[in-house]
């Protein structure tokens, strides 16, 4: 695999800026980074996308919204926006990783040079993975608390929902219980996962990233086979009740209501899963891409990322967690169920029915540290876009960059790990995980179809490719995908954003840590921008220096 390579003439933005960066990184400071292999990108990408979101989120939104027939909008969605998408991110990430910029602000800005404000944009390709980092990792790290907990037997006294409940709750630090007495051991584990986490961006892309996927995503795939045939193998469990059985429990997740349909909010829910799962629209595959070099292929290796996330959420992530309840619980529990939620369906639901399993405490592992794999491997590219702001565009090194996101997404996670009972995760999925990725895709499309210009974007994807992109989708790309992000962000503002503005949903005694959390959003996006405008102008003076 080609490194990246720096290319003089292109490298010519922002009145010579790339040129002072060079020659900074020529005084050892920064150095920019690059994939070891295809292989490498492509499983760091999957890893980036296969995560929490393709084993539990996945799941609980097919079992609430229509069985089968969310296939529809989901797929509808897939080859609207997903797929384009990623394609659209590949390439903008590898054309602004030529002008040695790895995070949005740069790679905006060398789309469209002359546009003072675009960078301003792209600030939302760096805030949104960080909001998304400050719970995601505080979640990540209860799934290596609980495969611990799994393995030593912790939670197996545990035997109906109330209790395993409240051994959550215990957990999390919302009740005091026999099992645990505060937050002690919820924050321990999230150090852990804090410090690898760390560990791994420390070592960079190649070193770090890279490294971390190749392992565990083989692993993660293992783990997640190994539960799924122990699933489809599980029969009728209780004799007693012969309609409680497997394939019942696949008709129940995958019978389709048509009815379903009519829901505007399917649809939504439908594009929403889409973004989440495949990590578009959030800014890390911009930050990966960035580190090609240009005649490195992105239209199969976006396709190859695209499918491995596909198959691990709709084969795997499918078949494991509800056709398993269905067969403990039945179908009138498992209604209800699968209504509850993701924490509930992954913490309460699954380990209890791993309970009654022979080799519980084997499962409840695998269970846990499949789900571990998959979130640090997301949670790594999540911190990513940030720490690579700071090096490409203050020209410091790794080591300072990731000195500096640490101790400042430290600091920011506690929001998450102490108010949790408040709804401030909620909170912070809303803005990070949901609303601002469908705006920054929005932005995404209108500047690689119409400022970039549709002629040079279908260039630019097909340089280096191994595979033609099907023709239909220039103008899919062009016309479609924003229209449909439009149509997503227009029934939002219709539907939701009067009631959403105004807490409508919120309890009152939760009102001010809601607007907390508003007020700190909002401050963090201001520092960003302010941050973009201090590095534009640094490096104006520094280029001006050097002329
Ligand atoms: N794409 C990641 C997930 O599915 C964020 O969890």
């Amino acid at each position: 695999m080609k490194r990246v390579k720096i290319r003089s003439a292109e490298c010519s933005d922002a009145g010579g800026v790339t040129s002072a960066s060079r020659s900074n990184s020529s005084k050892g400071r920064h150095i920019r980074d690059s994939w070891g292999s295809r292989l490498g990108i492509i499983m760091a990408v999957s890893g980036s996308a296969l995560g929490l979101g393709n084993f539990l989120r996945f799941p609980a939104k097919v079992a609430s919204n229509g069985g089968g027939a969310f296939m529809i909008p989901y797929f509808v969605s897939l080859f609207l926006l997903g797929i384009p998408l990623m394609w659209i991110e590949w390439t903008l990430g590898r054309y602004g990783g030529g002008f040695e910029h790895s995070s949005a602000p740069g790679i905006f800005h060398s789309i469209w040079q002359k546009n003072r404000f675009i960078k301003y944009f792209g600030v939302i390709g760096i805030f949104g993975p960080l909001i998304i980092f400050i719970y995601y990792i505080y979640i990540a790290s209860w799934t290596l608390a609980y495969s611990f907990f799994a393995l030593f037997g912790k939670y197996s006294q545990a035997l109906d929902q109330a209790t395993m409940q409240s051994f959550l709750r215990g957990f999390q630090g919302l009740e005091r219980n026999q099992y645990f007495n505060g937050l002690g051991c919820a924050y321990l584990f999230f150090l852990i996962t804090f410090l690898l986490n760390i560990g791994v961006i420390y070592y960079g892309i190649r070193r770090g990233i890279e490294r971390l996927c190749k392992f565990a995503m083989p692993l993660l795939f293992i783990c997640a086979l190994v539960l799924m045939i122990r699933v489809v193998t599980l029969g009728i469990p209780d004799l007693a009740r012969p309609s409680w059985n497997i394939s019942n429990g696949f008709g129940f997740f995958w019978n389709p209501d048509f009815s379903a349909l009519k829901s505007a909010r399917v649809w939504l829910e439908a594009a929403g899963q889409i973004f989440f799962t495949l990590s578009v629209g959030i800014g890390v595959i911009l930050t990966y891409a960035s580190y090609l070099s240009r005649g490195d292929d992105v239209a199969l290796s976006g396709l190859t990322a695209a499918s491995t996330n596909e198959f691990a959420e709709v084969i795997l992530g499918g078949s494991i967690i509800i056709p398993a309840a269905f067969v403990f619980f039945g179908p009138l529990d498992i209604q209800s169920i699968a209504r509850s939620g993701v924490f509930n369906l992954g913490f309460v639901t699954m380990p209890l029915v791993l309970n009654k399993l022979p080799l519980a405490e084997m499962f409840g592992f695998l269970w846990f540290f499949l789900l571990f794999l998959a979130g640090i491997t997301s949670s790594v590219s999540l911190a990513q876009p940030a720490v690579a702001f700071l090096e490409d565009e203050f020209n410091i090194n790794r080591r300072k960059a990731v000195l500096i996101f640490g101790i400042g997404s430290f600091i920011l996670c506690h929001a998450a790990i102490l108010f949790l009972k408040n709804g401030v995760v909620d909170e912070l999925d809303f803005w990070g995980g949901t609303f601002f990725l469908v705006l920054f895709a929005t932005i995404e499309v209108i500047l690689f179809a119409w400022i970039f210009g549709m002629e040079n974007a279908w260039d630019e994807i097909h340089k280096g490719a191994d595979m033609r992109v099907p023709r239909i989708y220039k103008f899919i790309i062009k016309y479609i995908t924003p229209l449909f992000l439009f149509f997503i962000l227009g029934m939002w503002f219709w539907q939701e954003w009067v009631s959403i503005i105004l807490m409508k949903n919120v309890s009152l005694a939760n009102r001010p840590f809601i607007l907390g959390t508003r007020i700190g959003i909002v401050s963090i996006f201001l520092i960003l921008a302010l941050l973009v405008k201090i590095a534009w102008r640094q490096k104006r003076i520094q280029a001006e220096r050097i002329r």
